[in-house]
């Protein structure tokens, strides 16, 4: 249980004795922290539900929780809130419940659940841009949360690597090296272990190809045969796209591992090709499928559509499949292979209507329960001005070189601000990566997952304020005052005694922790760990300025301070960890 929960029981307690609904009993931090530390407003709802005077039902419920030891005061303010303030004594204790072990403090889920989460989805042969950037940095952010509080959780990657593009691809290669043996529809030798092109090649042959279709319908034509003879498993072309899949996987892995996000399963839309004949036939059966202009669709509009929602279309009138096509199929593949109780994708919010179709399809199939297919959107990185941020050149930002701009910006802050003095060239790059990074993935984070945000490197970077290099730095810090401290002999840590204010706030802020894990993940929201981690750093901050700690004389409380301390540094490490950031050990 949180701590708010724990108190919400408490007071729910209260109100059900009355005769009241518990739930009225909620208790969250309080909005003026200088006169209380908690509070509840459910007697203002609960008097109006039993026409009561509210301030009267608040006092006679202050009435029932003052015989509880747990509180120093309870207070009926304004127009009938409770206020509550614990007692020093119940802070200590509950801390000393989440000072051992490695959850200090986390909620963890009583029914946890076993997750596919979708939050790749970068495309072969494209170089992966700021468009995947939120869905990795967010999916990874969201699957650590999952798994830390019990569920069991597989990522996908989900590489777009079938499809139009692909017979761009192949139809481009063909121009430049029309003898190679994947075009020979007579070849009957095996095909050679070594791609014909490298990864700059397919970034090349990409670009030319798809503007080649835009100008001329002939090549577009070439290219959607292509594709077609590719999907019905034309070998030459099948041996020409492996090389394609295999050189992009390469780099894009690398660009995901810079960015520290990880998948379990490489899966791609190819994958689940082989499912769709058989799909299809049971969909007919099912009698879900109906004829359309040639095209063959499944309906998923409702009477109580207040948008149109326009059918799924599962074969154009060519026979060609589609992006639902396949999302529909990969749903049938990971419930026959990995039996989730939920599937999630993190995927920009331009999708919503499709997710929409394919997730009442799924439905209408009997594959899985539209309630239990989540698309958690989010909201675009606009540049200054206020448009999807593009490069000076007007392109889509490569993550590449984004990452190696935030790395550079890193390097020159970080000399500016004397950290990392005197480390070694290697050690100072790595570091400067990591603060790049972790600026770029906090300035995402921070802001609630469906708002866009702007671009702004100035801001992102800074040490000062709410920024992943001051998170960074903070963690550090505590790292550097602990070892410190070891190095004084300033002893073991000891149980947390409450003298200074600062001590007391710094202890609500760690208790605090459990209740903002479990609203993470209630919605999905990693900007609540955000807004926890810098509380942290702050409360910490203010500790350290205030207090004494290897230095204090009296030993009962230099053993408290170093617990707070140490506690600090654990749950700093663990938040920054679940935001999926890597922090240097010195900076
Ligand atoms: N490849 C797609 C794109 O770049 C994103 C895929 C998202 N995931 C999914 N299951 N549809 O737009």
């Amino acid at each position: 249980m949180t701590l708010s929960e724990e108190l919400s029981k408490i007071v729910g307690d209260a109100f059900a004795d009355e005769g009241l609904d518990f739930a009225f009993g909620a208790v969250k931090p309080a909005d003026r922290p200088d006169l209380a530390q908690f509070q509840c407003n459910g007697a203002l709802a609960a008097a109006k539900s039993v026409k009561q005077n509210p301030r009267a039902l608040a006092e006679t419920i202050a009435g029932r929780l003052r015989d509880q030891t747990l509180f120093q005061e309870i207070t009926v303010a304004g127009p009938g809130f409770i206020n509550l303030t614990l007692t020093d004594n119940s802070l200590s204790a509950r801390l000393g419940d989440i000072a051992d072990g490695d959850s200090f403090g986390g909620w963890r889920k009583p029914a946890p659940e076993k997750i596919v989460m979708d939050y790749g989805g970068p495309n072969v042969a494209k170089p992966l841009h700021v468009g995947h950037l939120r869905a990795a940095i967010i999916g990874e952010s969201l699957k650590r949360i999952f798994r830390f509080v019990g569920d069991q959780v597989v990522g996908d990657v989900h590489l777009g690597d079938w499809g139009l593009p692909m017979g761009q691809l192949i139809t481009e290669l063909r121009r430049e090296q029309p003898d190679l043996p994947y075009f020979d529809a007579d070849f009957s030798g095996s095909y050679p272990s070594e791609p014909p092109v490298v990864l700059a090649d397919l970034e090349r042959l990409y670009p030319q190809a798809s503007a080649a279709c835009k100008a001329d319908a002939v090549r577009a034509d070439e290219a959607r045969e292509a594709t077609s003879e590719l999907q019905k498993g034309r070998t030459g072309y099948r041996a020409l796209w492996r090389h394609f899949v295999a050189l992009s996987r390469a780099s894009i892995e690398r660009e995901y591992a810079d960015l520290g996000v990880t998948f379990d399963l490489w899966k791609g839309e190819a994958d689940v090709d082989p499912l769709i004949e058989d799909m299809a036939a049971a969909l007919r059966s099912k009698g879900l499928v109906e004829n359309s202009d040639g095209a063959q669709i499944i309906r998923v509009a409702r009477d109580d559509d207040r948008k149109e929602v326009p059918p799924l279309m599962l074969f154009k009138s060519d026979g060609a499949v589609t992006y639902g096509t396949t999302d529909l199929a990969t749903i049938l593949d990971r419930v026959q292979s990995e039996s989730p109780d939920r599937i999630i994708y993190v995927v920009d919010q331009r999708q919503r209507l499709h997710f929409e179709q394919v997730f009442r399809a799924a439905e209408r199939a009997g594959y899985f329960d539209a309630e239990k297919l989540e698309h958690l959107w989010f909201g675009t990185m606009n540049g200054k001005d206020g448009k999807p941020f593009k490069t000076r050149e007007g392109g889509a930002l490569r993550l590449r070189d984004l990452i190696d701009t935030v790395t550079e910006r890193a390097k020159l802050r970080i000399a500016e601000s004397g950290l990392a003095e005197g480390y070694g060239e290697e050690e100072t790059h790595d570091v400067a990566r990591k603060v790049g990074v972790a600026a770029l993935k906090f300035a995402d984070l921070s802001n609630p997952r469906v708002s866009d945000y702007i671009f702004d490197l100035d801001r992102f970077m800074a040490f000062e304020g709410k920024t992943g290099p001051y998170l960074l730095y903070a963690s550090v810090r505590v790292k550097s005052v602990l070892a410190k401290a070891k190095e004084k002999n300033a002893g073991a840590p000891g149980a947390v005694v409450i003298e200074a204010p600062e001590e007391r706030a710094l202890a609500l802020v760690l208790l605090a922790f459990g209740e903002a894990v479990r609203e993470a993940h209630q919605k999905r929201a990693p900007h609540v760990l955000c807004d926890h981690a810098f509380q942290l750093a702050q409360g910490f901050s203010k500790f350290y300025a205030a207090c004494r700690i290897a230095d204090e004389q009296d030993a009962e409380i230099r053993a408290s301070r170093l617990t707070l301390a140490s506690m600090v540094g654990g749950q700093l490490g663990l938040v920054l960890n679940l935001l999926g950031f890597d922090a240097p050990t010195r900076m």
